[in-house]
This record gives structure tokens, sequence and C-alpha cells, in this order.
């Protein structure tokens, strides 16, 4: 089942009309469905059928109560970046033993928490991150289980900002030195080998990246293998695309077989624990941003469609220059234009969708399309723009997971000067 679709000219989430949806809740709102994080969710776990697979959810995507509890109820780990985001899964319901802390820049309270809730592994990221978790563990009275995460020097084949696996990159430990730094890590008392990981960007649609990832991978695991460094298990990052527009990405079936398949030919490759840390794949296209149109108006030759959400609710598009769909609520039959769809925050760099052809009045309501992941996990309040509300539908219900934010909220936290 289609999750957004048109029911007599009106989109639909589920079978609600978004319309609806609107009128109850206001605008700018995030609309998801929790069948369609279900969904999306199960597909790995039955693709997964059979081997031992541990599919995580990288929360930085969205990382709504809501969703986390249902992605826990479906037996998800986690990929955590933060001693928030640890927080968020503890809050949320989520099993501690379930999640990886990712990360670049882990400072040591958040090693801290992390060990005395009993997190499944640290990603460690670099030599010293190595020697300082060590040494914190040793305070805590813990052995720290460690995965190091390399960097494969493998081109993801995507925006610049969202590669992470190149060798000029920040992320993880050059592949030329971490056969060293599982050495190092192997000597230091207080932490435990268990694996090794990767991740090399985001929103990537071929196969081909990943495995020439795990090749990289598997190099070292032989390696260490014949030093006596045994891995448990072996965590291949997030990154999986989603289609925004004409993407072809691949199935997320089509994935686990290729990567199941390399395995397959390795004599130990079914040994390992597989572990994935996908985000987007999950929740991008199970929601959308529902917004209405203030005014429309006409500059020289183009034509803006001003809307009340902006960048601050979705940076995407200023960011990365990314596309996602605008579809009309209530298709009407006036002469389509061709609009740029712009919020009203003072930036020229505040759009959300160039150039599109619709058919639009003032008071129109707009549907921003494959707006469940980094949307409102990347919302500011740029210009005191409270953020926008969300809501989740489930089973013809539909449930309001986040507040909108009052506009005394976001200065709540700020006082004057004395005197
Ligand atoms: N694991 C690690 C270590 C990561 O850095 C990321 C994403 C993921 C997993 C999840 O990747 P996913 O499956 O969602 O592709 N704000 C950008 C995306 C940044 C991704 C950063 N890392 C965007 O809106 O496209």
């Amino acid at each position: 089942m289609d999750t957004f679709c048109y029911r007599e000219r009106s989109l639909t989430v589920d079978g609600l009309d978004l319309a609806a949806i609107a009128e109850r809740f206001g605008t700018p709102t995030y609309v998801y469905s929790k069948r369609a994080i279900v969904d999306a969710f199960r597909e790995f776990r039955s693709a997964a059928a059979g081997r031992k697979v541990l599919v995580c959810y990288a929360l930085k995507a969205n990382s709504n109560l809501a969703v986390i509890d249902l992605l826990a109820r479906e037996g998800a780990g986690f990929d955590i970046v933060s001693g928030g985001e640890l927080a968020r899964v503890i809050a949320a319901g989520g099993d501690p033993s379930k999640v990886v802390f990712s990360g670049v820049g882990k400072r040591e309270d958040e090693m801290r928490a992390a060990l005395e809730a009993g997190v499944r592994c640290f990603n460690v990221e670099s030599e010293s991150e190595l020697q300082r978790l060590d040494r914190v563990a040793g305070q805590v009275g813990r052995r720290a289980p460690v995965s190091l995460r390399v960097n494969p020097d493998v081109d993801a084949g995507t925006h610049p900002y969202i590669s992470t696996g190149l060798r000029e990159n920040k992320f993880g430990i050059a592949h030329d030195r971490a056969l060293d730094a599982y050495r190092a890590a192997a000597q230091l008392p207080n932490l435990e080998v268990r694996g090794i990981d990767c991740h090399i960007g985001s929103q990537i649609t071929s196969i081909e990246p990943f495995l020439a990832a795990l090749d990289k991978l598997l190099e070292l695991v032989d390696a260490l293998h014949a030093e006596g460094i045994v891995l448990e298990h072996l965590d291949l990052g997030g990154g999986l695309g989603i289609r925004y527009e004409d993407e072809q990405p691949p199935s997320r079936d089509a994935l686990f077989a290729a990567v199941f398949e390399r395995l397959d030919r390795h004599p130990r490759g079914r040994s390992w624990q597989l572990m994935f840390e996908f985000g987007r794949s999950i929740v991008g296209n199970a929601g959308v941003l529902l917004t209405r149109v203030e005014y429309l108006k006409r500059n020289g030759e183009r034509r803006f469609a001003i809307v009340d959400a902006a960048m601050n609710d979705l940076m995407r598009p200023a960011l990365y220059d990314a596309y996602h769909s605008v579809r009309p609520v209530q298709l009407r039959d006036d002469e389509p234009q061709r609009y740029d769809v712009v919020g009203p925050v003072c930036e020229s760099g505040d759009w959300l969708a160039r150039g599109r052809v619709l058919a639009l009045a003032e008071g129109d309501l707009l549907a921003i399309g494959s707006a469940g992941a980094y949307g409102m996990a990347m919302a500011s309040n740029y210009n005191t723009r409270p953020r926008a509300a969300e809501v989740m539908v489930d089973a013809g219900a539909v449930h309001l997971v986040r507040e909108r934010e009052s506009v005394e909220s976001l200065f709540a936290l700020e006082r004057r000067l004395p005197g």
C-alpha cells in the first residue's frame, strides 16, 4: 500500500486525509506513518532471516521517542552518536545492550554514561579515543566492548557533505593504521575487542560501494585473525539510499543478498554477527512535512509560493541542494504555474523546492515528501520560529508525538542583564 496517495483528489496518509490532520494540528507539521516505518524495518528483518544480523536504527535520522519506541518493540538495535541520544533510547524503552555508540568526538561523561548503561559496543574512531575509553572504563570498573571504525577509503558516490568513507574525511581510523590500532586496543586492560565497523556515507544508491567496503574490512579481519585477534562482529554502517525523485536505490533484500553472497565466499563468513546502522532507509519515506501556502507572488519572471515551513524546519534543500517532492494536499483544476516554494526566513537560501509546476491558490496545503529522515532532527529555531509539531498515524488514529513549540519556550533559558 502506498503510504501517501490521492483519494478523490485529496492526499491521504494510510487512508486518512492530510487536510484533516492540518486542520487539527495546524501547520507546519511533520506527519509520520507508523506502518511505513514498521514495514521498512521488517523488510530488513525478513531479508536477514536465518542469519545473525542486528539492524540498529541510526537515531540521528529521526530521534522522536515514538519512533524509537516502536522500533524498540520491533526488536531493533540503535546507533547513537551522543549521550543525548543514549538518554532518548532509554527514555523510549530501548535496550542499551543493543546500542552501538558511534561518533568521532565522544566526551568522557558520555563514555561513562554508556558504560554504566551497558551498551553493546563503542565504535571507536581514533587511537586517542582508545586511550581515553580505556581510562574511563578503568574508573567505572567495567571493560568497554570496542569495535574500530575503519575508514576504508571507498567512494560512496554521494553528496560530498554526506560522504564519510574517503581518506580525506574526518571519520574513522585510516585503513593502513587499523592493524596497529587493533594491536594497541588488544593491549589495553579495560577494553575488549569485539568487532570492526565502517560507514562510508549516506543516500548510497548502488550496492558496489558497500561490497567494496566489506572487502576492505575482510582484508583486515583476516590479518587480525592471523595475529590471534578474533572478532565477533562486522558492522557495515548505514547509508542505504531512498527515492526522493527518480533514484533507483537497491532494495533492502538485494543489498543483504549481495552482502551475504560475498560473506559466503569467505571461509569464516558465517561466523560473524552482522550489524547495520540504517537511518534514512527506515524512516525517510515514512514522513511528509505539511505546510500551508501563505502568499503567491511574482518577481519578474519568477513565481514564488511562500509557505509557512522554512529552512529551519527542513534544512536539506538549503544545505545539500536536496530534492524533496511537493504535492498539493487538494488537487485543483486551475492552470498550473512554475513555482519556487520558499519559506518566510530572511535568507535567499530559504527554499524548499525550485521550479515546480503546481496549480495553487493562497491558503492551499502542500506536502513536502520524503521528510521522515533528517527533517525534524535537523530543525532549528532560526528567526525565533518554534519547531513544528510531529504526529504519527497509526491504524486510523493520529497521535501527537511532539507538541509544536511555544515562542516563550524558545527564550525561557535566556536572561536579561541585571539592573
Ligand atoms: N552510522 C553512522 C556512523 C552515520 O554517520 C550515519 C549517518 C548513519 C549510520 C546513518 O546513515 P543513513 O542510513 O541514515 O544514511 N543530514 C544528512 C545525512 C547525514 C548522515 C550522517 N551519518 C542528510 O540529510 O542527507
